[in-house]
């Protein structure tokens, strides 16, 4: 036998209890979003790198460090998506969905950054995300805010900021990142090294520094909410006002800058105290540049993305969820009674009910054990008496009480087991 293998660095298997939190999720996110029409979408997992590298920005962290690139055996260079947006991108253009009015979809899916690993970041992570194509209206940023909050709402999610800040259109930026450039040059030595290659490479990031020397500097630095234009001025204030009508706090973040270059006016994070270091629950913005960036028709876009592991780690902190045993156990031994147990099976399946089958050869005491260590409320017995007959013993394993049921007509009646149960009607 050779080594157990272990999962790759930053990578983690989801199963048990866990599994039952992100199907909750999904669920939410299905109602919620597809109450308010986005469609859902799945895109590849690998796509042409130029598609990272012209939609995130050679810039970026992502881009620069974080991908995971190969060539395939064509000599293509292909990359596993750090983030679902540029691929969403370039569906909308490929198919040409801009010529059909506004669009909203929906993804859900993994993600790929070779990040070092630490709680809440991973190498291989999941997105729930959304995007809306079409629209420069501010409603639109605050359609999509909303339900980003209205599902972490309606998971019982307490405790989330919603932070938010506006970093301008392209001009605006410009103009900002040369007035904070020439602000920070004459402390480009004081500055933490990231810092001191961002400071050329892509200042804003600076921003986002956690070193402490480096906040104090940026101190009093420029702040880019000075250096929107009034046309980027009106429409945050809007974002904002149709928040605050829709009941929603938020903060003012002027340093919030986001980590792929994409973004224009709206940028927000929904973040959280409760995860150490990895903060942001859910990042987003608007990006009114990227579709042609991509090589479609100026197409103002917005949308956000929220990373699962992230949520399902404050859904833990809550209590886990436990796993619903089965209703019905097929315990069979001896001759001729495995067919039997097969059809058994399949009939109280068909009556909707949740029934596992013994396969293990085990002896029946042993097999009603584990019927009762699942938690499952009655034992169908078969023995080789029971195979002849076809009158087949049903054990309520709370009280001990034994039925004789008749194969195969007791077993499609849907009414009497369900009562039996206790489950009422389906
Ligand atoms: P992002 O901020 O890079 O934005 O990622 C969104 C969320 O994904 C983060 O807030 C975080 O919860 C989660 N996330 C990111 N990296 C990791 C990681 N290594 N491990 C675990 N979770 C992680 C985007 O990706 C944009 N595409 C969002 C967007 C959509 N903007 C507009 N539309």
């Amino acid at each position: 036998m050779g080594e157990p293998l272990q999962a790759s660095r930053g990578t983690r298997d989801i199963w048990g209890a866990e599994i039952l939190l992100w199907q909750r999720v999904e669920q939410q996110a299905r109602e919620i979003l597809g109450r308010a029409n986005y469609q859902e979408i799945r895109t590849p997992i690998f796509e042409a790198t130029e598609l990272f590298s012209r939609g995130i920005g050679e810039g970026t962290d992502i881009v620069s460090k974080e991908m995971y690139t190969f060539t395939d055996r064509g000599n293509r260079s292909l990359t596993l998506r750090p983030e679902g947006t540029a691929g969403v991108v370039r569906s909308f253009i490929e198919h040409k969905r801009f010529q059909q009015g506004v669009q909203r979809c929906w993804y859900l899916g993994p993600m790929f950054r070779y990040e070092r690993p630490q709680a809440g970041r991973y190498r291989q992570f999941h997105q729930l995300g959304v995007e809306v194509f079409g629209s420069d209206d501010p409603r639109a940023d605050v359609e999509v805010i909303a339900l980003a909050l209205e599902l972490l709402q309606s998971l019982q999610v307490t405790a989330l900021t919603l932070e938010l800040n506006s970093v301008g259109d392209l001009d605006d930026r410009c103009r900002y990142r040369a007035a904070l450039v020439d602000y920070l040059t004459p402390y480009a030595q004081e500055l933490d090294p990231d810092s001191q290659v961002r400071l050329h490479k892509n200042p804003l990031r600076i921003l986002d520094s956690k070193d402490p020397k480096t906040q104090a500097i940026l101190q009093d630095a420029p702040q880019l909410p000075d250096y929107l234009s009034p046309a980027a001025q009106a429409h945050f204030e809007q974002v904002q006002a149709g928040l605050a009508a829709l009941g929603f706090t938020y903060v003012l973040n002027p340093r919030l800058v986001r980590g792929l270059d994409y973004y224009t006016r709206t940028a927000f994070e929904i973040t959280t105290t409760a995860l150490g270091a990895q903060a942001a629950v859910v990042g987003g913005g608007r990006y009114d540049g990227l579709v042609e960036t991509l090589g479609g028709p100026a197409t103002p876009a917005v949308g956000w993305a929220l990373g699962l592991e992230r949520l399902v780690t404050l859904l833990q902190k809550q209590g886990d969820a436990t796993i619903p045993g089965p209703e019905v156990y097929v315990a069979a031994f001896g001759e001729g009674t495995a067919i039997l147990a097969l059809q058994v099976a399949q009939k109280l399946r068909h009556l909707g009910l949740r029934v596992e089958m013994d396969v293990s050869h085990s002896p029946v005491g042993k097999q009603l054990k584990r019927a009762d260590k699942l938690g499952s409320k009655a034992c169908v017995i078969i023995g080789e008496t029971e195979a002849a007959t076809g009158q087949i013993l049903v054990k309520w394993l709370a009280t001990g009480v034994q039925d004789v049921v008749a194969f195969p007509a007791g077993f499609a009646q849907p009414e009497w087991w369900r009562e039996k149960l206790g489950t009422g009607p389906a």
